[in-house]
């Protein structure tokens, strides 16, 4: 998609580097960063200048090309997999893309192993970009049906970054969005802020804004006014994983918007590629939740007068505070998953229909 008129896509490699947009400084800053090595890939991940489920996986498999372009050793190589893993918890993608990768390098020789691990990472790559694709076309149509009812502007509501900037390229929740805009069907963003690191306000927004697509930002807590005043047509989402019986776990505040969604009858649909499905894990309890650094709360970042990015304290000084990364919403609140593959219920048979 486009910043300042220019195509991009959110990580390539080039000149035996990996290249990315650093997420830590935007809106305010459009910088390019290069990752050189394996320890970087996972620094960046850990530290979000990559994140959303889909990047995090395909920024892990060029993570391990470059772990192998500095020490083709297995145990090295072996070593750089599990810590690429462990860089964040919650997002299946990240273990699916490293495992994806372990498997296709099994048995290839040392001579042809950084080939064969640089054309793995792109194909990662470039099938989410296509899942991420056909999740647009498979979504347009429920956007489409809306506005044939309604013959007015579709209002959407979203949570986070599940846009362009957190996977290759088009998003999942997004992508529905931008092929309705394409299409020419009028439709107006609500973009949850999404505290405490805003990623709805800092890169949704922007990243909409970048495609002129009208959106607006509202608090967290605002979603549920505006779906009792019938300002709200749908709701879409992202997701980190999906259980197979289509609980949806994703950032947190998401299960808040998903009852207010229930409770108005708003229908409430998560967008995901088929990676983001986690096929072992049978209950939502045991999905291991990311628990953040407290000081994402206490301290807010922005620009000063002289375009300096600042962070100050906004907590009293004294006070604790608990940042829980990401929440469940049961599959029950859930009105449908948009996949690659089709539209389907949030359920263990409609996933297996699709997939297995
Ligand atoms: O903590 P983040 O910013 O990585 O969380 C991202 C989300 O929760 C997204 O909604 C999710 O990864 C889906 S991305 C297409």
């Amino acid at each position: 998609m486009r910043i300042e008129g220019k195509e991009y896509r959110t990580i390539w490699f080039e000149n035996n580097v990996v290249k990315i947009i650093d997420q830590t400084k935007l809106p305010h800053q459009f910088v390019i960063k290069e990752l050189k090595t394996v320890t970087d890939a996972i620094n960046a991940i850990k530290v979000m200048e990559v994140r959303g489920a889909p990047l995090i996986g395909g920024t892990a498999a060029y993570g391990l090309a470059l772990a192998i372009q500095e020490n083709n050793n297995q145990k090295f190589i072996k070593k750089s997999a599990e810590e690429l893993i462990q860089s964040r918890p919650t997002a299946i993608n990240l273990k699916w893309a490293v495992d994806r990768m372990v498997k296709k390098l099994a048995g290839i020789n040392s001579d042809q192993i950084l080939s064969t691990a640089l054309n793995e990472a792109k194909e990662i790559c470039d099938e989410d970009e296509k899942f991420c694709e056909n999740i647009g076309i498979n979504g347009l149509k429920i956007i489409e049906e809306i506005y044939n009812k309604k013959k007015d502007t579709v209002n959407i509501l979203t949570h986070c970054n599940a846009g362009w900037l957190a996977t290759i390229n088009w998003g999942t929740a997004t992508s529905p969005i931008y092929h309705a805009h394409k299409k020419g069907i009028p439709v107006h963003v609500w973009v949850d802020e999404t505290r405490p690191r805003n990623q709805g306000a800092n890169l949704t927004s922007y990243e909409l804004n970048e495609e002129e697509i009208t959106n607006t930002i509202i608090a967290d807590n605002t979603g549920g006014i505006l779906m009792q005043r019938g300002e709200v047509d749908m709701c879409i989402v992202g997701t980190d994983r999906t259980l197979s019986n289509g609980d949806v776990c994703n950032k947190i505040g998401t299960y808040l918007k998903a009852l207010a969604a229930h409770d108005n009858n708003v229908p409430f649909y998560v967008a995901l590629p088929s990676s983001t499905i986690d096929w072992n894990i049978k209950d939502a309890k045991d999905i291991p939740i990311e628990e953040r650094n407290s000081e994402e709360l206490s301290h807010v970042e922005g620009i000063d007068e002289n375009n300096q990015i600042k962070k100050v304290l906004i907590y009293p000084n004294k006070s604790k505070a608990k940042n829980l990364a990401f929440d469940v919403t049961p599959s029950k609140y859930v009105t449908g998953l948009i996949t690659e593959r089709g539209i389907t219920e949030a359920s263990f048979d409609g996933l297996k229909k699709l997939f297995k």
